[in-house]
Order: structure tokens, then sequence, then C-alpha cells
């Protein structure tokens, strides 16, 4: 019998080791990125295409532009074009249903007496705007013709994700992942016409770049002429903003009462993860909980908040015992703390 032996080899890497080295230093320290051995080819490729288009020839010139000057366009560019953009309605359906049936229950029965009698949630982290409004549609029917009133802001580090999220527009094959009743209830299906010219009747700035909407995010624009929207009462309940995780000036201004923080740290450092949960959990309104991803939150506690169950479902309630994080302070005076 003859075996035969495949040898899977990584793809070659052109970058020089020192190049390699300091931009993977210079994205984490950006953006909290994690680039792993095997992703290396992400930032190989991202790189030789952002050096072809703004006319680099070498690693030098591109480099001084981007991490030595801070062309901040260009950092903008390169960065959207290695973060992970992915995303869609009701990504992680078991945390829905626990927000629904469980959480908005109990923190509207508490809500009712407070004045004003409002709900805030916050999807940190929000790519192009699904799961702030899955929170939003989850939120109006739990929440119903009762006293309480609901707000959901929206957040993302990629100026390109949060306008696509302001536009609130989707296409048909997004609006799939829209459990039925919602989609009945919430969303609507239009017609609609260029992407470019969508933006334009929104009252959203020209493109300052070319680089505005990253080749990342290209295929969500695709198959816009019919599409899906929110119904304007659901529209009128969300707000976007950017931010970055590493940086809580550019926090929404809290107490939340939930925040949804879902496949953003799994690309973090584990200390990185504890220091970012810890500060949102600053964040959180007593009582209020945290709802990540399964696979997301590191195997040590967070300060700040506990574990509690729902069948297999974990989420982080806000432990008002528990003391502030150590780095709570630095961070709130916007010092920058660096994963290593
Ligand atoms: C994979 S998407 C997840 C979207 C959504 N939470 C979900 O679960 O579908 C991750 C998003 O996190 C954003 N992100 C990554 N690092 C960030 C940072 N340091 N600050 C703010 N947003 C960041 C990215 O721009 C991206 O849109």
């Amino acid at each position: 019998m003859t075996t035969t032996t495949v040898t899977i080899t990584a793809p070659r890497l052109a970058l020089p080791a020192r190049w390699q080295e300091a931009w993977l230093d210079w994205v984490e320290e950006r953006s909290g990125l994690h680039i792993r051995e095997t992703r290396l080819h992400v930032l190989e490729s991202s790189l030789r295409e952002r050096m072809a288009a703004t006319g680099a020839e070498t690693h030098e010139h591109y480099f001084q532009r981007v991490a030595v000057r801070g062309d901040s366009r260009e950092s903008a560019a390169l960065l959207d074009r290695l973060l992970n953009h992915e995303t869609s309605f009701f990504r992680h359906t078991p945390s829905f249903e626990v927000l629904g049936q469980h959480l908005i229950p109990k923190l509207a029965a508490a809500a009712k007496s407070a004045s004003p009698p409002v709900l805030s949630f916050w999807s940190a982290g929000c790519s192009t705007g699904e799961e702030a409004y899955s929170i939003a549609a989850t939120a109006m029917d739990a929440l119903g013709a009762g006293p309480v009133e609901f707000a959901v802001a929206g957040s993302d580090w990629s100026e390109a994700a949060v306008e696509r999220a302001r536009l609130a527009r989707w296409s048909l094959k997004a609006e799939s992942d829209i459990p039925e009743p919602y989609r009945e209830r919430y969303f609507r299906r239009v017609r609609s016409g260029d992407p470019s010219v969508e933006h334009a009747h929104n009252g959203l700035a020209a493109a300052p770049h070319p680089q505005r909407v990253p080749p990342i995010l290209a295929p969500r624009l695709r198959g816009l002429r019919a599409s899906v929207e929110p119904h304007p009462a659901l529209k009128a309940r969300v707000r976007f903003a950017r931010f970055n995780f590493l940086d809580p000036v550019s926090y929404p201004a809290g107490p939340f009462h939930v925040i949804f923080c879902q496949n953003v740290l799994i690309y973090f450092r584990d200390r990185l993860r504890v220091e970012v949960m810890a500060n949102l959990a600053s964040c959180l309104a007593p009582g209020g909980y945290l709802v990540s991803a399964p696979g997301e939150v590191p195997p040590r506690s967070i300060p700040g908040v506990k574990p509690v169950w729902f069948g297999p479902t974990m989420v982080l309630e806000k432990d008002p015992g528990s003391r502030a994080h150590p780095a709570a302070q630095q961070w709130a005076k916007g010092e920058v703390l660096h994963a290593k």
C-alpha cells in the first residue's frame, strides 16, 4: 500500500520580519486586535492592497505615513481592511431569547417606578447595525404598550460600518435572519436605488476619500435595490456613533441596562478582554447585564460582574458588591492600556 503525504504550507509572507512585528504592535495598540499566526496572510494582503492604493513604494514609506506621521484617514482604511465586520440579525439567537424572556421583563418591572421609566441598551461593536436593531425589535416586543420606553445606542470603530448602520437598509439575504414575528411587525421591504444616491438622500457627508466603503463591507451594499428597513417607530429608538474600546472617552454616555458585546473581544488577548469587559461593566446601571457571545468571556472573573445562567446561556450581571477594577481609574482618565 502506498501512502501519500500532503504537506500544507502557510502562504508565503513577503513581509520582512521587522515590519511584521512593527505592524502587529501598531494594530494591537490602535484597536486591540491581536493578529494570530494563521491570519498573518491577511495583514500581508491588506498592506499590499493599501500600499498599492496609496502609491507607497516601500514598507518604510507606508509605515512612516501611517504609524509615524499618523495619517488618520489611511490608518482607518488599513484597520477597516483588517477588522472583521461580519454580523447578522439575531446572530446568537439564545442571547436574544434570554433578553426578551428574562432580562427585559425583570428590568422593566424595576424601571416602572423610575423617573423617567426608560431602559437603555448598547450594542458595543455593532458593525453595520443588525445587532442594535435585533435588540430594538426584541425590546419593542417585550415592552409592548407598557409604560416603559427604551433607547438603543450602537457603536463601532469603523466609520464605514457606522454609516451603513445609520442608513438602516439591508439586503433581502440579511432579512432572512430576522425571525418571522419580528420581521412582520418591525421591518418592511422597500425598493431603493443606487447606494450612493441613498447616502445622499440620508444627508450623509459625501465620500471624503475613495476608501469610505471598504471592500470588506461592499457585499452588503449589493442587492440594495430591494431591501429591508426598520419601521420608523423602531428606527427612532436607535442611534449610532463611532467609538474605540481602547478609548473610554469615546464610550456613549450610560448607564446602560444591557450591553451587548458579541464577537468582538474574541480577537483581543485575554488580559485586554478582561480590562475592556470591566470597563463595560462600569457603564452598567445597577442590576444591568453584559451579554457576550460563547467563547468570548475569558475563564476568569470579570471585575464588576458575576455570571448568571439561563439554561445553557450565560450573561454577566452587574455585581453591586464588587470593587472597582484596579485599572478603571487609569482607563477613565483616557490612558490607553496596551495588551502585551
Ligand atoms: C465581527 S463584528 C461583530 C458585530 C456584532 N457585534 C455581531 O456579533 O454580529 C466586530 C466589530 O467590532 C468592531 N471593532 C473591532 N475592534 C474595535 C475597537 N477597538 N473599537 C470599536 N469597535 C471595534 C469592528 O469594526 C467590527 O465591526
